[in-house]
């Protein structure tokens, strides 16, 4: 529950920040800071342009915000949620505000967007 708060906060601080830096109608933050932090090196996305490799692994994560919430996301990038049993490989690093804008971002890729 309080965990619950914490992110759906940052979620909204978050949310406030990006509406202040609205007139730069760059890549989202989330994108950045997925591509800093070497997610790339296991996972492709190919809606963002990293192809996939051949014998790559890993699932591909174009479409990710159709099967994960946010919430559950933010568990399993820290290593607190599992998928069939099995917690992610790596748990992120970086500061709480750039998790927040790649889970948000992560989020936010729905199939149907594409
Ligand atoms: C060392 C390799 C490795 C790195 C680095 C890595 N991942 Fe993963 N990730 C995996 C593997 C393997 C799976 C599949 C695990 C499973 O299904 O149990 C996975 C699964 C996922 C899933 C669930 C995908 C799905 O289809 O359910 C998400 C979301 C994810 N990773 C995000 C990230 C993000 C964001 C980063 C960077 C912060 C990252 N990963 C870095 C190996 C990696």
């Amino acid at each position: 529950m309080k965990k619950t708060i914490l992110v759906v906060t940052a979620a909204c601080m978050w949310a406030a920040a990006a509406a202040t830096a609205q007139e730069q109608p760059q890549e989202p933050k989330g994108k950045a800071v997925f591509q800093a932090s070497k997610c790339l090196s296991c996972h492709s996305m190919e809606t963002a342009g990293f192809k996939k490799k051949p014998n790559q692994k890993p699932p591909d994560l174009s479409t990710v915000g159709s099967k994960h919430t946010v919430e559950f996301l933010a568990g399993y990038l820290k290593k607190k949620e599992a998928i069939g049993g099995a917690k992610h490989m790596i748990a992120f690093k970086g500061s709480d505000e750039d998790f927040q804008a790649l889970i948000t971002w992560l989020a936010s890729l729905k199939a149907e967007q594409k």
